[in-house]
């Protein structure tokens, strides 16, 4: 049966708003799963359901619309963090039965993991959900796989099955977790994290290239990250777009740095993804603050408004193949 899959993928630091797409897309009852396929409880998703705010680590989008969801195997997953978030979305009414999985290859974070994690991954700035570790135990194949434990039996599937058994056509929403600028292959090595954020992240739980369809970049007008590496210029502008923009982290609660969005490492995410359509989040934090600026070829790129700023970015995009049409440049929390 036929399998085709949209991928979801973050192009910067994170934290660009990936849960909104997510959601956005899973709102149009095409999908029959929604997978996450990269990181752990490090990921912070932040998404505005009918007017309420939720924050999840684990649990991807596609259940606030009682999509069938799964944790991949390019996941780890730490069982406890993940039974948390179950109990708070049951109660907030949210209905969890027959509709979050997780694959049966997927790697566990141990307690080990995490208070590993806690003692030395400050000097890159992790999260400290022990995501590093927990990888590394995979590779080093001294792992725990999700079906060595009794009690996410209920919970588990068999990826291949799941695919390739169906007597429907799959379609699958693959949301991706971190971003391009945090990968472990593409990012600013070491200042990154243990996953691959990229769409080749996607293919890595059990699909073919050949299934991927369109792929969704999600930016924002500007960049943040958050760890340990110097990253905000000197600059009050920073400093009052971080405050509009409320950039602290959902995970941690850290202060993201900010800087101006930069063209070039902007270019090669969209080259190396495949991005066919890209939304920019957050035009109205730069609104506010009433400063347009990017940064192009190593210079900063001042506009004299906002017209003039997305006009420039448009066509940017045009001679990467991707038309006007398929550029989204959102202003809102629920809507892109
Ligand atoms: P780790 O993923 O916890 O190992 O952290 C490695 C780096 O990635 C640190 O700079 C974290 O702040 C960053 N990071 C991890 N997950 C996210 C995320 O979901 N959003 C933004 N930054 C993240
Ligand atoms: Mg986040």
């Amino acid at each position: 049966m036929s399998v085709t899959a949209d991928v979801i993928v973050d192009l910067q630091y994170g934290d660009c708003g990936k849960g909104k797409v997510a959601h956005y897309l899973s709102h149009k009852n095409f999908y029959t799963h929604v997978l996450r396929y990269n990181g752990g409880c490090n990921a912070g998703h932040t998404i505005f359901h009918k007017g309420k705010k939720f924050v999840t680590h684990h649990i991807p989008a596609g259940v606030f619309f009682g999509v069938k969801s799964i944790i991949g195997s390019g996941c780890v997953l730490d069982p406890v963090q993940f039974f948390r978030e179950i109990n708070m979305l049951e109660k907030s009414g949210v209905t969890m039965k027959g509709k979050i999985f997780v694959a049966e290859n997927t790697h566990v974070i141990t307690s080990a993991n995490k208070a590993e994690d806690r003692k030395k991954g400050g000097k890159i700035g992790t999260t400290g959900r022990g995501n590093g570790p927990a990888y590394r135990d995979k590779y080093g194949r001294t792992g725990t796989r999700a079906v060595d434990i009794p009690k996410l039996r209920p919970y588990l599937v068999d990826l291949y099955k799941e695919w390739y058994g169906s007597k429907k056509p799959v379609h699958i929403l693959a949301e991706g977790a971190q971003g391009f600028g945090l990968d472990i292959d593409w990012g600013d090595y070491p200042y990154v994290t243990s996953s691959h954020c990229t769409t080749a992240g996607a293919l890595l739980n059990g699909l073919p290239p050949s299934a991927v369809h369109n792929v969704w970049g999600v930016a924002k007008i500007y960049e943040t990250y958050v760890g340990s590496k110097k990253f905000q210029p000197t600059g009050a502008v920073f400093n009052a777009i971080a405050e509009t923009g409320e950039e602290y982290g959902s995970t941690t609660g850290r202060r993201r740095q900010t800087n101006w969005m930069n063209m070039q490492t902007l270019e090669r995410a969209i080259r190396m993804n495949g991005v066919t359509h890209i939304v920019f989040n957050k035009i109205d934090v730069l609104r506010t603050v009433g400063r347009w600026s990017i940064i192009d070829k190593d210079n900063v790129r001042n506009f004299k408004n906002e017209k003039a700023m997305t006009n420039f970015v448009t066509e940017r995009l045009k001679t990467l193949g991707i038309p006007k049409s398929r550029v989204f440049f959102s202003e809102s929390k629920e809507r892109i």
